[in-house]
């Protein structure tokens, strides 16, 4: 990859977003995908609560306003009644791409058997992939770095090469 990307990092989190503890998800993706990716990605940063039409709007924007080759989220894809990441992000999809959940589940789920709670998917906006991580920094740290092949071959279809 010889230009520059840009990547929106977006903490999902109803405490993190109200200061009650800090974000340690979002930088740990940078560290990740900065590590990944050359030359230096261009970082957007955002800190949402779990509101699921906040979410959607956040992501939008980041596609067709920040024009953002890559957006990767991190919280909100379990059980709980608040957890509505994966509906946020299928709301603002054109394609989804199912298998960048299905692997995040089957890497981690020998080792961590409640990885299958994650319900992350991912898919394509315009030239913009999407992808949903779960929300704790371990999690991201197993599921992230066996995605990179697929992110960056994706990002070269998105970009017609
Ligand atoms: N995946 C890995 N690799 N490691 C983990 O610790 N935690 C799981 C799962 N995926 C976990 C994981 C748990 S306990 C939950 S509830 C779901 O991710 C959803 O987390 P989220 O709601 O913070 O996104």
């Amino acid at each position: 990859m010889d230009k520059s990307l840009r990547i929106a990092r977006v903490t999902l989190s109803d405490r993190a977003s109200a200061g009650i503890y800090a974000d340690r998800s979002g930088p740990e993706i940078e560290r990740i995908l900065s590590a990944a990716f050359a030359p230096a990605p261009t970082f957007l940063v955002r800190l949402i609560p779990d509101e699921r039409a906040q979410i959607a709007a956040a992501l939008r924007a980041l596609c067709d306003d920040d024009h953002c080759d890559l957006v990767v989220t991190t919280g909100g894809t379990g059980p709980a009644p608040r957890d509505v990441t994966p509906e946020a992000t299928r709301d603002v999809l054109e394609r989804e791409l199912p298998g960048f959940g299905e692997a995040m589940r089957a890497v981690s789920f020998a080792t961590v058997p409640t990885a299958i709670l994650s319900r992350a998917t991912a898919g394509t906006r315009g030239r913009t992939l999407l992808i949903n991580l779960p929300g704790n920094p371990r999690a991201i740290g197993e599921c992230l770095p066996p995605l990179i092949p697929a992110i960056r071959e994706c990002l070269k279809h998105l970009h017609g090469e």
